[in-house]
């Protein structure tokens, strides 16, 4: 049952650019001030349920939750719980309603975190449901964007790799949808292009200009932002396909020759090839930054859904 009271974050887009900004803001604090957050949840449990694997999304969100002053408790993978036993996620949910304040949870099927809210007494965020969404990865992305950039409007951002599996590239695009002036320059192989219900849902609904092409250099000066993704091998039905496909994209310091000076370079990690390691040393990569700021966004949401002030 849902109660009313209760905000679940399963969605990027139950958040209004408003509440959005806020929590850029809130988190702008924190790094600013992190004293001033140290005891805010104190005698609060945040439970971690990972389904499935992570190192970044899991560790930042208990790093805030302990910063915060609060405690963690949970499992990081599915055969360590009693899901292994057979039990149903509705009631793995039920129980530990009883046992946290509020729940992060990761799960390889799409729509899981739905159905975890619709039987949670406690808010749950979605740390990524299969191919579909995983919006507190957006949440760092668009705080990095902000710091990096100082704006989230007038930006020409490339989403290059698995665009179709990548459920950061889905959620990345939803939000900024909401802002003004976005150029999306979409580089993919064929196989791996943007969902058609992205396509006609976010960017066509909201007449956003992209262009579509498998060329990562084509359109190289124009962009603002380059956010590099990993082909998504668990999501894959053929290995084959796979094998064809992981390597298709590497970033290196050769193809950067034709970027801006000013260019931000992202990528939500784990990489596995996509981007040389020659590239971590050039002032453009930002994503271990971002993966920093993972942590104070997840803060400030945290702070938001438990409503501490
Ligand atoms: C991403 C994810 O899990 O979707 N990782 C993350 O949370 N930082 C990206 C990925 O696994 O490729």
């Amino acid at each position: 049952m849902i109660k009313k009271e209760i905000r679940h974050l399963i969605n990027i887009e139950e958040l209004s650019v408003k509440e959005i900004n806020d929590l850029i803001k809130v988190a702008n604090d924190i790094i600013n001030n992190p004293n001033k957050y140290k005891d805010k949840c104190n005698n609060k449990i945040l439970a971690t349920l990972f389904f499935e694997p992570s190192t970044r999304t899991r560790l930042s969100f208990e790093s805030a939750m302990l910063r915060l002053g609060g405690n963690v408790l949970g499992f990081s993978e599915a055969s360590s719980s009693s899901v292994s036993k057979g039990e149903s996620l509705a009631d793995t949910i039920k129980v530990v309603g009883g046992y946290a304040d509020i729940i992060a949870m990761r799960h390889p099927k799409e729509g899981s975190s739905l159905v975890a809210c619709m039987n949670s007494t406690i808010p749950i965020i979605n740390a990524g449901d299969g191919g579909h969404n995983h919006p507190t990865q957006t949440l760092t992305d668009l705080l990095t964007i902000q710091r990096e950039k100082k704006r989230l409007d007038n930006l020409t951002i490339g989403l290059c790799g698995d665009l179709k599996f990548g459920r950061t590239v889905h959620s990345l695009i939803t939000a900024m949808a909401r802002y003004k002036n976005i150029k999306f320059i979409l580089i993919s192989p064929k196989e791996l292009e943007l969902p058609e219900y992205v396509k006609k849902e976010v960017l066509e609904k909201n007449n956003i200009e992209y262009v579509e092409t498998n060329n990562i250099e084509e359109y190289m000066s124009e962009l603002d932002i380059l956010y590099m993704t990993r082909v998504q091998k668990e999501r894959f039905f053929n290995e084959a396909d796979y094998i064809r496909l992981k390597d298709y994209y590497i970033l290196d310091t050769n193809k950067l020759k034709l970027a801006k000076k000013d260019l931000c370079i992202m990528h939500p990690l784990p990489r596995v090839n996509e981007i040389s390691p020659d590239v971590d040393n050039d002032e453009r990569a930002k994503y271990f930054l971002q993966a920093k700021y993972g942590v104070y966004i997840r803060m400030a949401l945290i702070l938001k859904l438990l409503e501490v002030n």
